[in-house]
């Protein structure tokens, strides 16, 4: 597989005040670096995740990270061979992403997207914006995007086929939506059907569900901040809300992703929408609203329970000492 993970992502905005103020104060990013025209956030030990910039040269794209030059060569070849015009990072570029290599290309929807190695570590320690436990990144990246695009048959074969994307699993109602995995994080992409193609959303995992819960708050402080309630994703399993930000797409501020083996995954459809409880849309068109209500109904109708998904950093297992209850449970 070329790409390994959701590396990095660089937003051209003129809005750096308001992206100082969400980056830090909500979501706990680290203002690494601030100039009049460029703010770069760390949110682990990177030099760089996210980067907004007014200049006129940057861009809005993804990066996506691939192991070395040699994985690199050979994703710059299938993208040539897919008649995908690719270009080599200039050396500036290269400075300006802080990392070793990188190419540009766009994907058949025009998204913007970069693949590169090597990133630069910070030699200082991580020093979150506010009080949070920290962002679960590594391997799995720095979480997952999703876009929207007019038509999925225009744009999935791109992903799956030349840039190697697996599909994880998908949704035929009640809208058309396909996850993607490259490594245990059950998606780092998805791609939704909808009418109005761009950046829907990107998630970022914390480490502790009260980071998230103390952000809940955080967003609920400002009105109409939050544009998808508390829930719980059928798929991912992640425990999330949705929130607005400076520009016309969303991030999902989540906990308790499911870890996946990409290697023995098999695909399928997911037959209960994509929430077994909240993310609440109360301002979506009153037909979209009431469908996604009727699917969550029926989840619960139906009992869907899934274990919360810990790690041992962020559990204590308590002991179930309610006798009548075993008895019940053993019956
Ligand atoms: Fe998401």
């Amino acid at each position: 597989m070329a790409l390994s993970s959701f590396g990095y992502f660089t937003l051209q905005s003129d809005k750096l005040a308001d992206w100082e103020e969400y980056g830090t104060k909500f979501l706990g990013l680290q203002l690494a670096e601030k100039t009049s025209s460029q703010l770069k956030f760390r949110m682990d030990d990177r030099k760089q995740r996210i980067v907004v910039s007014s200049e006129p040269e940057a861009a809005t794209a993804f990066g996506w990270e691939v192991e070395d030059t040699a994985a690199l060569d050979d994703l710059a070849a299938r993208l040539e061979a897919a008649k995908t015009t690719v270009s080599p990072m200039s050396a500036a570029l290269l400075a300006r992403r802080a990392v070793a290599g990188g190419i540009t290309f766009a994907d058949p929807a025009c998204n913007l997207l970069e693949a590169f190695y090597r990133p630069e570590i910070s030699s200082e320690p991580f020093q979150a914006g506010r009080e949070i436990s920290g962002f679960r990144t590594g391997v799995m990246g720095m979480g997952h995007a999703v876009l929207l695009v007019e038509r999925l048959d225009d744009v999935q074969w791109f992903y799956q086929d030349v840039l190697g994307f697996r599909i994880s699993d998908f949704v035929l109602e009640p809208f058309k939506a396909f996850f993607f995995h490259l490594n245990p994080r059950h998606h780092s992409l998805a791609l939704i059907e909808g009418s109005q193609p761009g950046i829907h959303h990107i998630m970022m995992e914390l480490n502790n569900l009260d980071d998230v819960g103390q952000g809940y708050d955080i967003a609920m402080s400002t009105p109409d901040q939050v544009s998808a309630s508390l829930g719980r994703h059928t798929n991912d399993f992640m425990t999330s809300f949705y929130a607005r930000t400076p520009e016309s797409f969303f991030v999902e501020y989540g906990w308790g992703g499911r870890i996946i083996d990409p290697e023995a995954w098999e695909p399928h459809e997911l037959k209960h929408g994509p929430s077994l409880w909240g993310h609440d849309r109360p301002w979506a068109p009153a037909h979209e609203l009431a469908e996604r209500r009727r699917f969550r109904a029926r989840a619960a109708e139906e009992g869907l329970r899934i274990p919360v998904q810990v790690t041992q950093d962020n559990a204590s297992f308590g002991v179930n000492n309610c006798a009548w209850w075993e008895t019940t449970k053993k019956a």
